[in-house]
């Protein structure tokens, strides 16, 4: 297949030829065991900034530096071998030039060897998008719900719920695709202006809170696999409950431990094994 690269992972071009087609199935990953499971049964492996939370226990995601990124990405990519790695460039690393966003974005590639960035922004952003895809740097955009700019919207909001957000929603995803964004990712967005948007955009739109007719959807795997937050977002599926398992398998081992049931002999190393 002529759009899939030699070292056989899904490629940007074969992403982007997907609009309109089967929906394209992303998960964000943070480790090498993790993105391993994930691996075998989806397209798009998102080494999201959402690793702040998720991972490091920050209230948002503004803390996250390039360093943290390049470690998981690079972790993600030794993990698995099929999907595309798309890394986010985490806030402060690209939007105070063209030039900081292609040194950082250069940096993130390289060093761990995904396939693309992401990053947040709309019609401020389409210069900088330009900037790095005129120079072989692939750009997923992410429009909508922006969750770092959670500082100037004092929090975190549903987009395209008045004629104003929607038509701007709708403005950043044109400025970004035209600015050469291969895909753009849709947060928080009020489903008939996602259903809309979609259908008008020439590059595949990845919902999450958005809309069933995007051409993909992404979900942050700790939130669907109920490992993550006793606050459920409304736009998760939670397809398993590991925090139960979890707890569950904890006191489990507590319990043999302070009665002396484990470890059991056959943990043990002796003369004859
Ligand atoms: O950081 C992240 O995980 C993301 C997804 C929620 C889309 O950007």
């Amino acid at each position: 297949m002529s759009s899939v690269v030699r070292s056989g992972r899904i490629s940007v071009p074969a992403l982007r030829a997907r609009k309109g087609g089967t929906p394209i199935v992303a998960l964000t990953a943070y480790t090498a065991p993790m993105a391993g499971h994930l691996d075998p049964h989806v397209d798009v492996l998102l080494v999201g900034d959402s690793l702040g939370m998720v991972i490091y226990g920050f209230e948002t995601t503004l803390p996250v530096t390039l360093e943290m990124m390049i470690a998981h990405a690079a972790a993600v990519v030794r993990g698995s071998s099929r999907a595309c790695v798309i890394v986010d460039l985490p806030w402060g690393t690209y939007r105070e030039s063209p030039e900081q966003a292609y040194r950082n974005a250069a940096r993130l590639l390289a060093e761990t060897g995904a396939g693309a960035v992401k990053l947040e922004g709309g019609q401020e952003m389409a210069e900088t998008i330009a900037f790095l895809t005129a120079r072989g740097i692939p750009v997923c955009g992410h429009v909508g719900l922006m969750p770092q700019d959670t500082l100037m919207e004092g929090g975190y909001r549903a987009t395209g719920r008045t004629e104003d957000s929607a038509a701007r929603v709708l403005a950043d995803a044109m400025a970004v695709a035209e600015a050469g964004a291969f895909m753009i990712v849709l947060e928080g967005t009020l489903e008939p202006v996602a259903a809309g948007m979609t259908r008008s955009i020439a590059v595949p739109i990845i919902g999450i809170g958005a809309s069933p007719h995007c051409d993909g959807q992404v979900l942050v795997t700790d939130d669907m696999l109920g490992l993550y937050g006793s606050f459920q977002p409304r736009f998760v599926k939670r397809y398993a409950e590991l925090a139960l398992t979890v707890a569950e398998a904890a006191a489990c081992y507590a319990e043999d431990v302070r009665t002396r049931r484990f470890p059991a002999m056959e943990h043990c190393y002796t003369l004859s094994r």
